[in-house]
């Protein structure tokens, strides 16, 4: 193991996120030196801890807004030379964007804009860039595949991943690599970190633990008339341990190629919601209260990524099932249950 003053310099924005905290810990193990630039407008303080548990006690971490280009600037002045940005910090909640689409323009583009200057700026290498399977929209063609058509947005959060994209390839002909994940999912296999949702989850996993330990009544499936094998919608849903391994196989790979370009970040293969709820109940011995409803407004219905780029060029693939990360989404739920009844 590295020393920290040998470790090369990684600037993680949104780093006390869900992906973000995981790739924290994947960027250490593999010899990196993370450091942590959040808001905390969607993750919690105490998250840090349990990161440096898994990582270094002398792991940095600063509470800045990505958007202040001064705050930014001075960070940058002070930690000197720094050979990487992965650049996690965004809003995500797609209906949230539809309320506020204001805050979600601002936020998500004003901060790509301050990493590209200070990127430029500071002449630092290299950037990766969290985008998302949602430019895709309902595919024309599935497996879908890095050149397929991408669709008008129907949400301001997916406009930002797509204008994003346009300003890193407009901004940088070199020295950026942009993952489009496709549906991120489990924890780490410790339990100390994982998805924390502020409010009522949007997506379908943190509902279904949420559900299985019993805070949220009852699981619901929307729509089960879709033209796909049990009627349910399909997604790609990947270990956030092999998606945070992505970021590591971006940044090598920008070592000796450093011309712009997107990959796909995905399993391959496709699930649908039935089939997640029935691993779930395999895996954790839970029967689950479903209550199966009418197709929500904007759902596609199945969509999966063909990886064959990234396995190739990026030479990166996947350790994870579906089944294991439904394991440690559990143990991370029934570890926060516990936390919590202990403060209570
Ligand atoms: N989770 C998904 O399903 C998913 C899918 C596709 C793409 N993405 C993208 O991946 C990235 C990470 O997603 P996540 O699931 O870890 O989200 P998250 O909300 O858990 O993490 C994002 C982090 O960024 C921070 N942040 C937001 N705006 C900031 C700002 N202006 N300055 C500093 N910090 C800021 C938040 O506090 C949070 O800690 C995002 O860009 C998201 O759009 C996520």
């Amino acid at each position: 193991m590295k020393n920290q003053e040998h470790r090369p310099k990684i600037i993680v924005t949104g780093g006390a996120g869900f992906i973000g905290s995981h790739t924290v810990v994947e960027l250490w193990n593999v010899g990196y030196e993370p450091i942590i630039v959040d808001n905390f407008s969607n993750s919690q303080p105490w998250i840090f801890d349990r990161i440096k548990r898994l990582t270094s006690k002398g792991l940095q971490c600063f509470h800045i807004d990505c958007c202040d280009e001064e705050k930014m600037e001075q960070l940058f002045l002070k930690l000197g030379q720094i050979i990487g940005i992965i650049h996690f910090a965004a809003l995500k909640s797609v209906n949230e964007s539809i309320e506020q689409p204001e805050m979600y323009y601002k936020n998500n583009l004003n901060s790509l804009q301050t990493i590209i200057n200070l990127k430029e700026k500071f002449n630092i290498p290299d950037l990766v860039f969290s985008s998302s399977a949602t430019v895709y929209g309902a595919a024309e063609q599935l497996p879908v595949t890095e050149d397929c058509n991408l669709k008008p947005a129907t949400s301001p959060y997916g406009e930002t991943k797509q204008l994003g994209e346009k300003m890193i390839r407009e901004q940088l002909e070199t020295g950026a690599i942009i993952l489009r994940y496709f549906n991120p999912v489990g924890a780490h296999p410790s339990g100390l970190i994982g998805e924390l949702p502020i409010g009522v989850p949007q997506n379908l996993i943190p509902y279904l633990t949420q559900t299985a330990i019993g805070q949220r009544d009852s699981l619901k499936v929307f729509g089960t008339d879709y033209n796909t094998q049990d009627g349910t919608c399909i997604r790609d849903y990947i270990h956030v341990l092999d998606l945070a391994k992505a970021h590591i196989a971006a940044l090598t790979r920008l070592l000796s190629n450093r011309k712009t370009d997107v990959y796909n970040i995905g399993t391959g293969e496709g699930h649908s919601v039935l089939e997640v709820i029935n691993t779930f109940e395999k895996v954790s011995g839970i029967d689950l209260r479903v209550k199966y409803t009418n197709r929500r407004a904007g759902d596609i219905e199945s969509i999966y990524a063909d990886c064959s780029k990234a396995s190739l060029t990026l030479k990166w693939d996947l350790k994870y099932t579906l089944g294991d990360a439904l394991k440690h989404a559990w143990q991370w739920e029934k570890g926060l249950h516990e936390t919590k009844a202990e403060a209570a």
